[in-house]
């Protein structure tokens, strides 16, 4: 299984990211968005890290031309007709993830993997829309990509070994480290950190500190790089709420139960980081 051209759907913080550690270890990628002026941001995002890597030394101006050369921006989800690998990164929802790979599935050659970076959603559903729930897979990259080193790969229930394995390899030539998880809801990192967050939120809601107050004790009790709340804008207020209601769906238990505080906020429009308002305000 020679994976060489990879398409990413999707071109907000998680695709954008996915598709610069893609280019930047040599791979062809195309990158393709619903809506076309995230797509165009998403490739200036990537053009402005690689540029400031430029500029600390980190990336001779060689590398960074060639990296932008292996980029292309993909006007029509038609492009996944040249891809021997699609990581689909849209908004955490069962629908919208089944509707486009039923479409991948149709449009793509019979040897292309379709993964997903799903955050906490059953990969076996996301397959069973497929004609080839063989080759479909969880390849599962943490926020902000190019800096992270996890990638948890989850088989859906149909996954041959080979893909597996090729998926693996795959990872390690991005020079992250793949850990194989199964598929449960929230797989290992949210079934664990997510519920962290909604209790920060919990928190909150019932007035036992204020929000900086909240990440102060656990960036300097525990050695967080973030607080959670502050973690919880940059992952997105919007994907925080719908793993919590994977997780208290898919369990059935109410310790999952998302805080009304959060729900109030999405329901608000804010989103975190990516709308400017979340717990804190960003310019
Ligand atoms: N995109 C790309 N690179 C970024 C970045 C971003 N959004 N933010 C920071 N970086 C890079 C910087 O350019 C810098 O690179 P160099 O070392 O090459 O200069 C490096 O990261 C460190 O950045 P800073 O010095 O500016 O900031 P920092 O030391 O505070 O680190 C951080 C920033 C890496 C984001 C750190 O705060 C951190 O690790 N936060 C926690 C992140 C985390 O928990 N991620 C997991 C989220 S959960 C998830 O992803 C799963 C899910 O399904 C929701
Ligand atoms: P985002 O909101 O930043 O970006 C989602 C992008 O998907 C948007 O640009 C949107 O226009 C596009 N989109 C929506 N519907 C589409 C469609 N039908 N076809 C093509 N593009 C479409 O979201 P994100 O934070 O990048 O998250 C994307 C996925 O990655 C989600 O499944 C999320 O759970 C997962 N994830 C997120 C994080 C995180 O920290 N944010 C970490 C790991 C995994």
């Amino acid at each position: 299984m020679n994976i060489e051209t990879v398409m990413v759907i999707g071109a907000g913080q998680m695709g954008a990211g996915i598709a610069q550690v893609f280019a930047a270890s040599g791979y062809q990628v195309s990158l393709y968005d619903v809506d076309q002026k995230n797509t165009q941001k998403g490739i200036e995002g990537i053009d402005k890290r690689l540029k400031k890597q430029v500029g600390k030394g980190s990336l001779s101006a060689k590398e960074y031309e060639e990296i932008m050369k292996r980029l292309h921006l993909a006007n029509e989800i038609t492009a996944a007709q040249k891809a021997d690998l699609i990581v689909e990164a849209v908004v955490e929802k069962m629908e919208v993830k089944q509707a486009i790979f039923a479409e991948l599935d149709s449009l793509a050659p019979s040897h292309t993997v379709l993964a997903t970076n799903t955050s906490s959603l059953p990969i076996t559903e996301i397959a069973a829309v497929t004609t080839r729930p063989e080759k479909v897979i969880g390849m599962h990259f943490m926020n902000p990509v190019p800096v992270m080193k996890l990638v948890e790969i989850i088989r859906g229930l149909a996954t041959t070994d080979e893909v597996y394995q090729a998926v693996y390899e795959t990872t390690k030539k991005l020079n992250k480290t793949p850990v194989e998880v199964h598929d449960f809801p929230g797989f290992v990192s949210n079934r664990i950190l997510m519920p962290m967050i909604n209790e920060a939120v919990f928190t909150l809601y019932e007035g036992v500190a204020n929000e900086e107050d909240i990440d102060q004790v656990m960036k300097l009790g525990m050695n967080h790089p973030m607080g959670p709340l502050t973690l919880a804008d940059f992952i997105g207020l919007d994907t925080c709420l719908f793993i919590m209601e994977t997780l208290h769906k898919g369990f059935g238990d109410d310790k999952y139960r998302p805080c009304p505080l959060l729900r109030k906020y999405v329901k608000a429009g804010w989103l975190g980081r990516k709308t400017g308002k979340g717990f804190f305000t960003y310019e």
